[in-house]
């Protein structure tokens, strides 16, 4: 099949990519002239293991092409996936200018039924908005031309994308009109294993079930901090209750990792954006999902917290080291990270920081700037000479098997503050350092 893609960030630079693995010709538009000329290049502007070897791939077989040229895009195909940004406005709600800009763009250009499928993440009524704005578009035109709006939100998780959607667990579609089901079902085809994946919905709901699953996963990790800071403080072990529970099918071992706060593109954007829709547009107060949201932005705060307690309120003098600062590993997102709550809580008391992390430290420094105090290092090693402490706010895999011996004979206290929990409290105490990790 041929597919337009619109929007060459994370959502559909991996969609369109995944869709020309399987076979279909996917033509990619972006406005971003600059973004499309390296992607044209072959050059990946994401950090995504095996994205940039597979857009390659099919780029040069002739199925994955890039473009600004709308006219073309619209053309190009009868399926034309939406897959821009929805950045939050000031007030939480998600901004969908881009996609109803996209949607006018199909429409002013297209020559025959198109589908437009919506898989930017966009709150419950979007596709109706976008059925609206084709519509006068096409009545501005004195055009006639007939079309479908489908939802069809995308699950990826950022460092395991492209697995995510060559392997997905559900594929949602939702549909009301007949020829755009079919086409869905058929495009989906390839990526059905064993079982079926495909669930169909109207609109709505497909619009709310990425919204749900979002925001239930959001409240397991606050559920789970919470929990944690209250072990911590009553002597039991959260690594031990963790098991203890996800045991019990029903609640299960996945996604209950206590840490230093959930971050990300996806999930305190969609947290917030929920909390508002229902105020807005349902009159009703989500007062778990408020609670979801304070509770991490609290926690955020915890390792600065147990700095203090270890080192007391005043950091002047101080000099930590810090492990990790994408907001979660096998990724260059910095976007709602904990170690940029961290960094600023701990510059804010005077300490001194030596950041390394293996991949982010160019995305850092383009969004944290060069304040005074906040210095980087080429190894994780070399982060920590001169150090007070160690800190650890990414569960990097090289940061997992550490010679204890050279931390604690090089940091000047031996003092580990693990946000991610990765060491066995009682191994790392035995060979001579401190270690406080979350609710052990
Ligand atoms: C998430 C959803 O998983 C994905 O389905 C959705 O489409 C987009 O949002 P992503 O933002 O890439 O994906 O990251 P994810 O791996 O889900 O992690 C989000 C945050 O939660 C990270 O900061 C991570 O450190 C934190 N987390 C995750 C925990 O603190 N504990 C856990 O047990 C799991």
């Amino acid at each position: 099949m041929k597919i337009t893609m619109i929007g060459t960030g994370y959502v559909g630079l991996v969609s369109g990519t995944c869709l020309a693995e399987v076979g279909n010709h996917v033509l990619c538009l972006d406005t971003d002239a600059g973004k499309i000329a390296r992607l044209q290049q072959g050059e990946v502007p994401i950090f995504e293991p095996g994205l940039e070897a597979m857009v390659r791939r099919n780029m040069a077989a002739g199925r994955l092409s890039f473009t600004t040229d709308v006219k073309a895009a619209a053309e190009f195909a009868t399926m034309q996936f939406i897959a821009v940004g929805t950045p939050p406005d000031e007030d939480g709600s998600a901004d969908l200018q881009y996609v109803l800009a996209a949607a006018r763009g199909i429409a002013q250009h297209m020559t025959g039924f198109r589908v437009i499928v919506d898989k930017s993440t966009v709150p419950v009524g979007t596709a109706d908005k976008v059925q609206a704005e084709i519509a006068a578009t096409l009545q501005r035109r004195g055009s006639a031309h007939p079309f479908a709006v489908v939802s069809n939100p995308e699950f990826l998780k950022e460092g395991a994308a492209v697995e995510d959607f060559m392997r997905p667990d559900r594929i949602i579609v939702g549909a009301s009109n007949e020829q755009a089901i079919a086409l869905m079902r058929a495009l989906y085809a390839p990526f059905q294993r064993n079982h079926e994946r495909l669930v169909l919905t109207d609109v709505r709901s497909a619009e709310l079930i990425k919204y749900a699953a979002n925001a239930m996963l959001a409240t397991r990790i606050s559920f789970m901090n919470e929990m944690a800071n209250l072990a911590e403080r009553l002597g039991a072990d959260i690594e031990l209750v963790r098991r203890g529970i996800g045991s019990d099918p029903r609640i299960g071992y996945d996604f209950l990792y206590p840490g230093c706060g959930y971050g990300g593109s996806c999930f305190p954007k969609d947290v917030k954006a929920l909390i508002r829709t229902a105020a807005i547009e349902a009159g009703i107060e989500m007062q778990v999902l408020k609670a979801v949201e304070s509770a991490n932005e609290a926690q955020k705060h915890v390792l600065a917290g147990k700095v203090r307690r270890r080192f007391g309120e005043d950091l002047h003098g101080r000099r930590f080291a810090l492990w990790g600062l994408a907001f979660k590993p096998n990724t260059d997102d910095m976007r709602e990270a904990p170690s940029r709550v961290l960094v600023a809580d701990l510059l804010a008391a005077g300490a001194e920081i030596v950041a390394y992390d293996p991949v982010a430290m160019d995305e850092a420094r383009r969004v944290l700037g060069a304040p005074s105090g906040l210095q980087f290092a080429d190894s994780a090693m070399q982060a920590v000479e001169g150090a007070d402490a160690l800190l650890i706010a990414t569960e990097w895999k090289e940061f997992r098997s550490p010679d204890f011996d050279t931390l604690r004979s090089t940091l000047r206290h031996p003092v580990i503050i693990d946000g991610r929990n990765l060491y066995d409290p009682a191994l790392v105490r035995t060979l001579g350092l401190e270690y406080f990790p979350i609710g052990r």
